[in-house]
């Protein structure tokens, strides 16, 4: 993504001639996983909404790739009611066109018969320009990508056999899970790199495509009043919250499998935090800023197997209400085992052993069946040191908070004199809203989708986690799964749906006279309902 200042990067204008110029060159994406879930909710609308904000280019090509029987149209009419399931005005008309583009092809990904890829094969040298640019989209189950991949290399269809025209490229878009602890994110990873260069491998972790999230940078680097006090001089400590209100919507095999710490802290939640603490990049380019979130992450300390009790928490939810309907407990949920011990809520308090932070506690946690959907990241400033009109002496800390959804906006809470007779303070909001702002210029923000599919068409990984920042990430939740698996909890189910998550979580940060910041304290209003992905 490239992150060139203007004026007043909101404007109608300005945003259509950005868009202009990143109009993608023709290519095709060759979508495995295309019957599933992950397509339909995800990938398809994302992909609809580019063609409609008229960035793929005519020649664009999209070949849907899946064990189902299914034909060409078939395929369509399902990603039809995928990419048509909210449609904005003249999305109904444009269906037909972009439906064209759309191809379908029923093959195994493994095993014996792999007449497949040799039928893809065909395919994509029909498509000459726009079949020499390849995006192998797998989102499909984590057991199957090095599979895919070793026979996409095998057919010569990327990988060292491919030997395309001058422009021709191949590149792999990679869904989570990466990996289900470090050994088997590493074996991936190792597995991967026997054929592929790292620079073709683009693995998502959708966080990183939301548009206030990129905003961090802007934030962190544009604006010289952050800097001089973004260290531990100046930062009391920083909480990331992602709370949700959906329980398990169908998914419960896969959760089983994952739990809270896997499937939301591992990945999502440490991208923020080491956006947050990254030193700030020396360049603008994909290695430069992957490189310091790599060396943020390698800081974190590891939590020892005795400290795991005290610096993290962890819950699974009863049955409970929310919106004033009875939700079902975890354990009665769709396939998930009647006595788990999964978790669907966890909590870890960490620290980043660098001079920018040491002794700045860094609080992140994550929870499905909450009370509200919030995912936020709170920076909370040491207090001011002497407020002479205060009876203690100290005000209320500044917050700055990014909140990322369901709203997105920041703001900064700063004290103010209450208006009177008296000198007496209140606490207001500087507000920077986009949920406000989309009426005024009717530019909404891309999806994550959208963003990173762009990206890595366009050849650009900075919003994509590497190889290594992936192992970094799986070093600093091991000893908690590991501690975890060996002390299996004796309390689940141990919050109630709709509530605020057990009590272990407010405990880990009163143990430090701290409470977790409500999401709807300030700044934009939030706390809606979840609309799911
Ligand atoms: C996914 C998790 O990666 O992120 C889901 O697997 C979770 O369990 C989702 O619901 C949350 O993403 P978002 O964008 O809706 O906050």
């Amino acid at each position: 993504m490239s992150m060139n200042p203007t004026s007043n990067p909101t404007s109608t204008d300005e945003v259509a001639a950005v868009a202009a110029n990143r109009v993608a060159e023709p290519f095709t994406l060759v979508l495995f996983g295309a019957s599933g879930d992950l397509t339909q909710r995800m990938v398809m609308p994302a992909i609809f909404r580019l063609a409609r904000r008229g960035l793929l280019s005519p020649q664009f090509r999209l070949i849907g790739y899946a064990r189902s029987a299914l034909s060409d149209d078939a395929f369509r009419a399902r990603m039809r009611k995928a990419a048509l399931r909210e449609p904005e005005a003249g999305d109904e008309a444009a269906w037909p066109e972009f439906a064209a583009r759309l191809s379908y092809l029923p093959a195994e990904y493994d095993g014996d018969d792999l007449q497949g890829y040799a039928e893809l094969a065909r395919k994509l040298e029909r498509l000459g320009d726009a079949g020499a640019r390849r995006l192998f989209y797998l989102a499909t189950p984590p057991g199957l990508f090095a599979p895919i991949m070793k026979h996409l290399g095998d057919a010569k269809l990327a990988g060292p056999g491919y030997r395309p025209a001058a422009d021709g490229w191949a590149r792999f878009v990679i869904e989570k899970p990466f990996g289900h602890d470090l050994a088997s994110a590493r074996a991936l990873n190792a597995d991967i790199a026997r054929s592929f260069a790292e620079q073709d491998i683009y693995r998502i972790d959708h966080f990183l495509g939301k548009e206030i999230v990129q905003n961090l940078f802007a934030l962190r680097f544009a604006n010289g009043i952050f800097e001089p006090v973004w260290n531990r001089n100046y930062i009391d400590h920083v909480q990331i919250t992602a709370t949700e209100t959906l329980g398990m919507e169908g998914r419960g095999g896969y959760y089983e499998t994952a739990g809270a710490l896997r499937d939301m802290i591992q990945n999502h939640l440490l991208q923020l935090c080491a956006l947050v603490a990254l030193e700030p990049p020396a360049e603008w380019n994909p290695r430069a800023v992957r490189d310091e979130k790599v060396k943020t992450l390698r800081a974190v300390r590891k939590i020892a197997p005795g400290a795991v009790a005290r610096d993290a928490a962890r819950g699974q939810y009863a049955a409970g209400s929310l919106g004033g309907e009875r939700v079902p407990g975890y354990r009665e949920e769709d396939k998930v085992a009647a006595t788990s011990q999964v978790e669907s809520y966890a909590a870890l308090k960490l620290h980043i052993d660098t001079l920018r932070w040491a002794g700045v506690p860094f609080y992140l946690r994550s929870g499905k069946r909450m009370a509200k959907r919030a995912t936020q990241i709170v920076v909370a400033f040491k207090p001011a040191p002497h407020t002479p009109w205060l009876a203690d002496g100290t005000a209320r800390p500044n917050l700055l908070v990014v909140n990322v959804s369901p709203e997105e906006g920041i703001y900064l809470r700063v004290e103010a004199k209450q208006p009177g007779q008296e000198m007496q303070l209140r606490s207001i909001d500087l507000d920077y809203c986009r949920s406000s702002q989309r009426g005024r210029d009717a530019t909404e923000s891309p999806s994550a989708y959208e963003h990173l599919v762009l990206d890595s068409v366009r050849g650009d990984p900075t919003f994509f986690a590497r190889a290594d920042e992936v192992e970094a990430a799986w070093a600093i939740v091991e000893p908690v799964i590991e501690q975890w698996e060996l002390d299996k909890p004796t309390d689940f189910p141990n919050y109630g749906a709709g509530s605020e998550g057990p009590a272990a979580a407010a405990d880990l940060l009163a143990r430090d006279g701290q409470r977790w910041y409500d999401a709807t304290e300030g700044g934009c209003k939030i706390g809606g309902a979840d609309t799911g992905g």
